[in-house]
C-alpha cells in the first residue's frame, strides 16, 4: 500500500497519473488543486482519493499537510502549464511553478520528513531555441521565458535538495504531452487540445506563425507511465529524464491526421507566432528507454485514442 500526493491532481496529467495509480486497490492518493486549468470532474470518484481544492501557493496549509499525510511519495504537477502564459504573467509564474514548490522542499527539509521519491515535472522548455536536436540531457539549457527558467531553477532546486539533504528525487522534462482530459477551454491550452475543440465544433483554429514550428507529441498514457516507473524504481534518482516519443511532427502533420481522423477540415487562420515560442523541439529519449516502462505509443494510435475519448 503507497500513500500518494498529486499537487495539480484535477489537471490534464495529475488526473491521468491518478487514474492509473488508483489501478493498485492499495494505493490512496491525495491531491491539491486550485482548479485554475484542472477540472473537478477529472477527480476520480472513489474512496480512496482525498482532494483539497487549494493553490500550493499557500505555504501554511501544504506544510501542515506535508507533516501530517505521511505521504510515500510526492508528486509535483501542479503548474502554471503554458509558456505564452507565463509571458503574460511572469510574477505570477514564478510563485507557482518555482517559489510554492522551493517552499515544500524546505518544509520537508526543516521538519526532517521521509518520503520514498520525491517527483517534479519540469519542461523541454529549458532547452530553448537552441538549434541542435534531438535535444539530449546532456545539452546547455537556454531558458527563454519564466516559465523555462522556473522550470530549470526548481528542477535544479529539487535535484540539489535530494544531493545535498539525502532526499530521494527525480525530474523529469516533459515535450508536448497530448491526450483525454486535456482541458483545451483557454487560448493557452495545448496546442492539440485546441485544435481537436474546434474539429469538433467547427470552429476556427488559428496558427501562430505558418504551421511548420516542430513539436515532439506524447501520448498523456505513455507519460503517466513513466512517472510511476521513475517513482517506483529506486536507482532512478537524482537525475532528470527528456519524457518523449523521440519524434519531430509539424503542426501542419499534426493537423493533417487528425482532419483524417476526425473526417473533418480544419477552419485554419493564420497569425504572427507567439512571443516566447520557440521553432523546433524534440527529444533524444535513450536515457528513459534504459528502463523499459515507458511505451511509446505511435503518434498515429495516440491521435486516433484521444479522438475516440472526446
Ligand atoms: C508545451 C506545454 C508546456 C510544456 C512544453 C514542453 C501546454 C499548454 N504547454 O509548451 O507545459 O512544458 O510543451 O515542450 O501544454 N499554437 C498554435 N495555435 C494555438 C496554440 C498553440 O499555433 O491555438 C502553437 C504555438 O504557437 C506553438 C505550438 O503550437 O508554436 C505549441 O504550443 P503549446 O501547445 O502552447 O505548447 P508549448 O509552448 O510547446
Amino acid at each position: 500500500m503507497s500513500n500518494y500526493l498529486v499537487t495539480g491532481g484535477a489537471g490534464f496529467i495529475g488526473s491521468n497519473l491518478t487514474e492509473l495509480l488508483l489501478t493498485d486497490s492499495k494505493n490512496t492518493v491525495t491531491i491539491v488543486d486550485d482548479l485554475s486549468m484542472g477540472l473537478r470532474e477529472n477527480i476520480p470518484d472513489s474512496d480512496r482519493v482525498t482532494f483539497y481544492e487549494h493553490s500550493i501557493t499557500d505555504h501554511d496549509f501544504m506544510s501542515r499537510l506535508l507533516i501530517d499525510g505521511k505521504f510515500d511519495y510526492i508528486v509535483l504537477l501542479a503548474a502554471i502549464a503554458s509558456v505564452a502564459d507565463s509571458v503574460e504573467r511572469p510574477y505570477a509564474t514564478h510563485l507557482v511553478n518555482q517559489e510554492a514548490n522551493l517552499s515544500m522542499l524546505e518544509t520537508l527539509r526543516t521538519h526532517q520528513i521521509t518520503f520514498k521519491k520525491l517527483y517534479f515535472s519540469s519542461s523541454a522548455a529549458v532547452y530553448g531555441d537552441s538549434p541542435a536536436l534531438p535535444k539530449a540531457e546532456t545539452m546547455a539549457v537556454k531558458p527563454l521565458t519564466q516559465y523555462a527558467v522556473d522550470k530549470f531553477a526548481t528542477e535544479r532546486e529539487v535535484l540539489n535538495y535530494g544531493r545535498l539533504y539525502n532526499m530521494p528525487v527525480v525530474c523529469t522534462r516533459f515535450f508536448n504531452v497530448y491526450g483525454p482530459k486535456q482541458n483545451p477551454k483557454s487560448p493557452y491550452s495545448g496546442v492539440l487540445s485546441i485544435m481537436m475543440d474546434a474539429l469538433k465544433a467547427d470552429k476556427p483554429f488559428t496558427f501562430f506563425g505558418d504551421g511548420e514550428q516542430t513539436r515532439d507529441f506524447i501520448y498523456v498514457g505513455d507519460v503517466v507511465r513513466a512517472i510511476r516507473g521513475l517513482l517506483e524504481t529506486p536507482s532512478a534518482r537524482d537525475d532528470v529524464f527528456n519524457v518523449a516519443n523521440g519524434q519531430q511532427t509539424s503542426l501542419n502533420q499534426v493537423a493533417k491526421e487528425l482532419e483524417k481522423l476526425t473526417g473533418k477540415t480544419l477552419h485554419a487562420t493564420y497569425q504572427e507566432p507567439r512571443l516566447g515560442d520557440i521553432r523546433d523541439s524534440y527529444a533524444q529519449v535513450d536515457k528513459l528507454d534504459q528502463f523499459d516502462f515507458m511505451p511509446h505509443t505511435p503518434l498515429a494510435e495516440g491521435l486516433a485514442k484521444y479522438v475516440a475519448s472526446v
